[in-house]
This record gives C-alpha cells, structure tokens and sequence, in this order.
C-alpha cells in the first residue's frame, strides 16, 4: 500500500488518528514532529533558539526519508508551508485532510505553550487557520471533515477510502 500522509491544522488529531490507523492496519506509524525531537530536541526550544527556518528545514528532512509505501504518517500543521513537501508527498503517497472548524480546533488547543505558531492572539489565529486551509484542500487528495466525529469514527472513514 502507499504511504498515507495526514495532513491538516494543528489540534485536528492528525496523531491520533494515524496513530490507530496504523494499528487497525498493521503498519508502522510515523509522526514528522516527533521525527524532529528525536532527534534535534523540543519543537518549542527549536523555535525559540533556532527559528522558524530552522524546524522548516528538519521538518523536510524527516519527511523525506519516510519511505513511498505501507506508513501512516501524521506530519506537523506547517508542512503544507513548503511546496516541495506537498509535491514530495504527492508524489509518494495519498493525502488525508483533516478538517477542523476553527471552534474545534480554539477549544482542543486552549492556550497550549508547546505550539508556538499558535500564539495568543485570536485575530492571528483566525488568519493562520484560513491561509492553512486553503492550503490543505490544495494539497489533499481526500478533506474529511471531523468536528462531531470521534477518532475511531474518523479512522474508519479512511479505511472505508482506501478500500
Ligand atoms: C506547526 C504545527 C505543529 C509543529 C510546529 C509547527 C505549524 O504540529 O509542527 O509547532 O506550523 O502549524 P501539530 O500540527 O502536530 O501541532
């Protein structure tokens, strides 16, 4: 099978769900953004030490070494920020969108410390959420719209995709 890359905003349970997809599936799961902490330490403290540029360029390295087939990879709100990820992923696998109304996504995330795009200011958040979105639609092969679902419900709408 190829590789299934879930995309979508931060909070929108990419990690979650792939998470159990891949264990209802019975190939490995993989997380770009624990990728990176592994190996380079906390998003929070890369942020804050080395910037934004600096994650961009460790995020694009984990994905690229993910292989074309049979992984289930959630990958971090921002990959969509660069357009040589979105044709990597496009070209090596199926692209799972997952939206999330903005409510949705304000209440799961609160004021969570450990996202640093996601910041403090409502009116900023707002903006990131549209410009992202529109992104997520481009990118995707498949938008599954998740508020009212659970994660198992979410999952078996891929499943129920992919066959
Ligand atoms: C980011 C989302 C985060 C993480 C980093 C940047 C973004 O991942 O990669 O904080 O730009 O939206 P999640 O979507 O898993 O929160």
């Amino acid at each position: 099978m190829k590789t299934i890359y879930l995309i979508g905003f931060m909070g929108s349970g990419k990690s979650t769900v792939g998470k159990m997809l891949g264990e209802q599936l019975g190939i490995p799961f993989l997380d770009t953004d624990q990728m990176v902490e592994s190996e380079y330490g906390p998003i929070s403290a890369i942020f804050r030490d080395k910037g934004e540029k600096a994650f961009r360029t460790y995020e694009t390295e984990m994905l690229k070494r993910i292989p074309d087939n049979n992984h289930i990879v959630s990958t971090g709100g921002g990959i969509v920020e660069q357009e040589q990820n979105i044709a990597f992923m496009n070209g090596n696998g199926i692209i799972f969108h997952l939206n999330a109304s903005m409510n949705e996504i304000a209440s799961r995330l609160g004021n969570d410390p450990n996202r640093p795009l996601w910041g403090t200011n409502y009116a900023e958040r707002v903006r990131l959420y549209n410009r992202r979105k529109e992104l997520y639609i481009a990118a995707a092969d498949v938008t599954i719209l998740t508020d009212g679902k659970t994660a198992q419900n979410i999952t078996e709408e891929i499943s129920s995709q992919l066959r």
